[in-house]
């Protein structure tokens, strides 16, 4: 059988085939579908220091290719992030990789801050680069100065134990600029891609589906980016752990980001229609593995750019 382990940073995972943040809940609604035990983590919904009701209602759209939401970081904030979602899989011995958003750099701190030592966490997904905000001077991660200010912030203040992952955006016009800018500032891997901002209009009330008019594109419709992004990070920054994501429903879809550079991958918008995908997407990952004569998922990371 292929040796399927990995890492996250200098953490190990049993599996590269993780949850996408925001796709799952915590975990709960899984749980009846996938052993969440086996899979790399459950990567949590962004939380911030104080609950939210997010953006006006409706928040979903779907598209003929991708899917579009504006949800706006709904979410119980850290206090009921520790009082029930972090217990809950702790004690189901279920790895969680946290998902933390915020407004100002010390938000992301003071998040970073409260989650050291805590039981299950893994490590920190620091989400730079949600579309669905007031405006776009608000995405840290489209400013390689912003990114790093948040990175560099959070990791000063982490559990040196926790591998701190930058969640990039692919609406910057040169994500390598990104990617090393908060590398630079002491981060041990990158999340690549948040969703695309996009827009739907409904033809027969000709004004935009959603509430808050745009949204992040996230499925089938955005892999290509995903993975064009994954490839040109990983060109760039051969020795910089990549968590891919984006319109991974197969695992000949993981197999492309793996050869891309990707150490792991999110699996976020297929369990909407397949609540098993996470744990389907690693069986069929390891199979495409085995039948091109790979011996462990470490010898495929990044093989794509090997001279033939
Ligand atoms: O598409 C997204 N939607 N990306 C995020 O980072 C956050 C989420 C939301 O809550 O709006």
């Amino acid at each position: 059988a292929v040796d399927m382990s990995t890492a996250l940073g200098a953490a190990p995972i049993p599996s590269p085939v993780l949850t996408a943040s925001g796709c799952s809940a915590n975990g709960a609604e899984l749980e009846p579908f996938v052993d969440l035990t086996a899979i790399g983590a459950v990567v949590t919904k962004s939380v911030q220091l104080r609950p939210r009701s997010g953006r006006p209602t409706p928040r979903m759209a779907e598209t003929p290719s991708g899917m579009l939401n504006s949800i706006g970081l709904q979410g119980p904030g850290i206090d009921g992030l520790l009082a029930d979602d972090l217990p809950w899989l702790a004690e189901r011995g279920v790895r969680a990789f946290v998902s933390i958003a915020g407004t100002r750099v010390e938000d992301f701190a003071e998040l970073a801050q409260r989650l050291r030592g805590v039981p299950g966490v893994l490590g920190l997904e620091v989400n730079i680069s949600c579309p669905n905000v007031e405006s776009r001077g608000e995405v840290f991660a489209c400013d390689p100065v912003a990114a790093s200010d948040v990175v560099s912030a959070v990791r000063a203040v982490a559990d040196p134990a926790h591998p701190v992952y930058a969640k990039l955006s692919p609406d910057v016009t040169d994500i390598v600029s990104v990617a090393r800018a908060v590398t630079d500032a002491g981060a041990d891997g990158l999340s690549m891609i948040n969703t695309l901002l996009g827009l739907v209009i409904d033809p027969d009330t000709m004004r935009p589906v959603l509430g808050g008019v745009t949204g992040g594109l996230s499925g089938p419709a955005i892999r290509p980016v995903a993975l064009r992004c994954v490839w040109q990070v990983h060109r760039a920054l051969p020795h910089v752990p990549i968590l891919g994501m984006g319109g991974i429903r197969t695992g000949l879809d993981a197999l492309q980001f793996v050869l891309a550079g990707a150490s792991a991958v999110s699996v976020g918008t297929a369990v909407f229609h397949d609540p098993s995908a996470v744990a389907r997407v690693h069986e069929e990952l390891a199979v495409a593995l085995a039948q091109r004569g790979f011996a462990s998922l470490r010898d495929a990371v990044g093989f794509a750019h090997r001279e033939a």
